[in-house]
């Protein structure tokens, strides 16, 4: 399978490629500083150069991938006009080249808070209302989606045990090592297609997690 994971020198997208690389999966990243090049090789990853805020279309990349992953992020420090054009904007460019293409696979990182933006204030409330306006507009495009809404990341030791609920409005940790891998199960799972879940730690072994979501 051809993925390509767009923020791909991200704490997850750099997990999940090297995931991904070792199933022996063809694992792209695309990143912006071609200095980012060697961790993505590194991991088994075959890097990928463009820019989500830069480049007016992702088509290029997109083209051959057999399912796309959004995990680029503006980041904490970010104002609202990067929440704009990364995680609304990038992640829509990447809707809309998978839709033009055909590529119908899409697995979207997304945040929880993103089902009710409005409670949020602060920098969180445009971060949300840009998760919530991308998961909507992806949802909307027909594409065969699955979108992943984490708790607070974390980068303890990944413990292989979730807990992954359609059930939306928690709060908890999560361990990057575990969204990873529970994103390299979905893309191997076509029956999460249609579903919206949040992540976090817990009991439950990812390959089971991952196969008790359904629509
Ligand atoms: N932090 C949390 O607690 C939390 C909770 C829920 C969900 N999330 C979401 O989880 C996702 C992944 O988190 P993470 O910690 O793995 O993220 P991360 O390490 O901050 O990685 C984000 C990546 O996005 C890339 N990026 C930013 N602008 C770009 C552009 N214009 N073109 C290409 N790439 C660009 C960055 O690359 P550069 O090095 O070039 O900047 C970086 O590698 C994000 O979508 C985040 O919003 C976070």
């Amino acid at each position: 399978m051809d993925v390509l994971v767009v923020g791909g020198h991200g704490k997850i997208a750099l997990r999940l490629l090297g995931l991904l690389a070792a199933r022996g999966d063809r694992a792209r990243g695309l990143i912006r500083k071609p200095g980012q090049a060697a961790d993505l090789e590194a991991v088994g990853a075959i890097p990928v150069l463009g820019d989500l805020e830069a480049d007016a279309s992702l088509e290029a990349y997109v083209k051959g991938a057999d399912a796309v992953v959004f995990a680029a992020g503006a980041g904490p420090g970010s104002g609202a006009a990067r929440k704009a054009t990364v995680d609304l904007g990038g992640a829509v460019k990447l809707t809309d080249a998978a839709r033009a293409l055909g590529v119908r696979r899409y697995v979207m990182i997304s945040s929880i808070g993103a089902d009710r933006p409005e409670a949020a204030d602060g920098p969180m409330l445009p971060y949300l209302q840009a998760k919530a306006d991308a998961d909507r507009h992806l949802i909307a495009s027909g594409l065969d989606y699955t979108i992943i809404r984490p708790g607070s990341l974390t980068d303890d030791p990944g413990t292989g045990r979730v807990n992954l609920t359609t059930t939306l409005g928690n709060r908890g940790p999560v361990t990057r090592d575990d969204v990873a891998a529970v994103l390299a199960e979905i893309l191997h799972t076509p029956a999460t297609i249609g579903t919206v879940a949040e992540l976090f730690n817990g009991e439950t072994p990812v390959p089971e997690a991952v196969n008790s979501l359904h629509p």
